[in-house]
C-alpha cells in the first residue's frame, strides 16, 4: 500500500497516519516529524530546515525531496509507505514521480483530508504532543486521560513552537497556496481521494479504512 496523506496544518495527517500504520503496517514517513527530529539531534540538515519552520514556511524543495528519496530507498518502505506531509509544492509532486519510477513503485492513493480553515486554527492552539511516543492529543477534542500526561507512556506533554497563534496563521496561508494546484494535480491523474475531516477523529479513520480495504 502506497498511500499519501494530503491536508492544510490541522487537518488530522498525524492523527490519521497513526491509525491506518497501527492497523495497516506500512512505515510512517511524515517530513515534519524527520525535520523536527533533525532539529532536536543538532544535525545540518536541522539547523537547515529550523528557521524555515519557525517562522512557519516550508523548507526547500531541495533539502525536502533529498530526505524522502533516502527514506523510501530504504528497505522498510518495500511494504509500502504512508507519506504525511510530502509532497506539498508541484515541484516536490513531480520529483516524487522520478523517485517513484526508479524505483518501480506506483501509488494507490492519494487521501485529502479537508477541513475548514476556522477549525484548524482551533485545533492547532489547542494541540498537545508526547515527546517521548509522538502521540497528538487536543485540550477540547482529544484530551488525554491524565490532564498533561501521555495516555501510552506517562510523559509531560508538550506544545510545538510553531503552534503559537501567529505561525499558525502564517503556515496555513503558506500552506492554502500550494495546496490547490497540488490537489489539481492529483485529480488529473486519478490519484485523488477526498476524505471529510471535519467529523470525529474515529469517524474520518472508519472512511479512510473503507477506501483501503476496498482497494486492498
Ligand atoms: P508538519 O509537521 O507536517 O506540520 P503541518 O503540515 O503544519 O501539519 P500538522 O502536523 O500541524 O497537522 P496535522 O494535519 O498532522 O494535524 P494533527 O493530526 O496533528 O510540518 C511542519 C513544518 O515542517 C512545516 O510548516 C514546514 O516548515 C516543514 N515541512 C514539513 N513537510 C514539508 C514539505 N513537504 N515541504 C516543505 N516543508 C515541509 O491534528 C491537529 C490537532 O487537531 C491535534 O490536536 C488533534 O488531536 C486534533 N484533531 C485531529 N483530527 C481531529 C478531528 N477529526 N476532530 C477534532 N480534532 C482533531
Ligand atoms: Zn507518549
Amino acid at each position: 500500500m502506497n498511500l499519501i496523506l494530503m491536508g492544510l496544518p490541522g487537518a488530522g495527517k498525524g492523527t490519521q497516519a497513526e491509525k491506518v500504520v497501527a492497523k495497516y503496517g506500512v512505515p510512517h514517513i511524515s517530513t515534519g516529524d524527520m525535520f523536527r527530529a533533525a532539529i532536536k539531534d543538532g544535525t545540518e540538515l536541522g539547523l537547515r530546515a529550523k528557521a524555515f519552520m519557525d517562522e512557519g514556511n516550508l523548507v526547500p524543495d531541495e533539502v525536502t525531496v533529498g530526505i524522502v528519496e533516502e527514506r523510501l530507498s530504504k528497505d522498510d518502505c518495500q511494504k509500502g509507505f504512508l507519506l504525511d506531509g510530502f509532497p506539498r509544492t508541484v515541484a516536490q509532486a513531480s520529483a516524487l514521480e522520478e523517485i517513484l519510477k526508479s524505483l518501480d513503485r506506483q501509488l494507490d492513493h492519494v487521501l485529502y483530508i479537508k477541513v475548514p480553515e476556522e477549525d484548524l486554527f482551533k485545533r492547532l492552539t489547542g494541540r498537545w504532543i508526547c515527546p517521548e511516543c509522538g502521540a497528538t492529543y487536543h485540550e477540547i477534542y482529544n484530551p488525554p486521560k491524565v490532564q498533561g500526561k501521555c495516555d501510552k507512556d506517562g510523559s509531560d506533554l508538550t506544545q510545538r513552537k510553531d503552534d503559537k497563534p501567529d505561525t499558525v496563521k502564517k503556515r496555513i496561508d503558506v500552506n492554502m497556496e500550494q495546496t490547490q494546484p497540488l490537489v489539481d494535480f492529483y485529480s488529473e491523474k486519478g490519484y485523488l481521494r477526498n476524505i471529510n475531516g471535519q467529523k470525529d477523529i474515529q469517524d474520518v479513520f472508519e472512511d479512510i479504512d473503507q477506501l483501503l480495504k476496498g482497494s486492498h
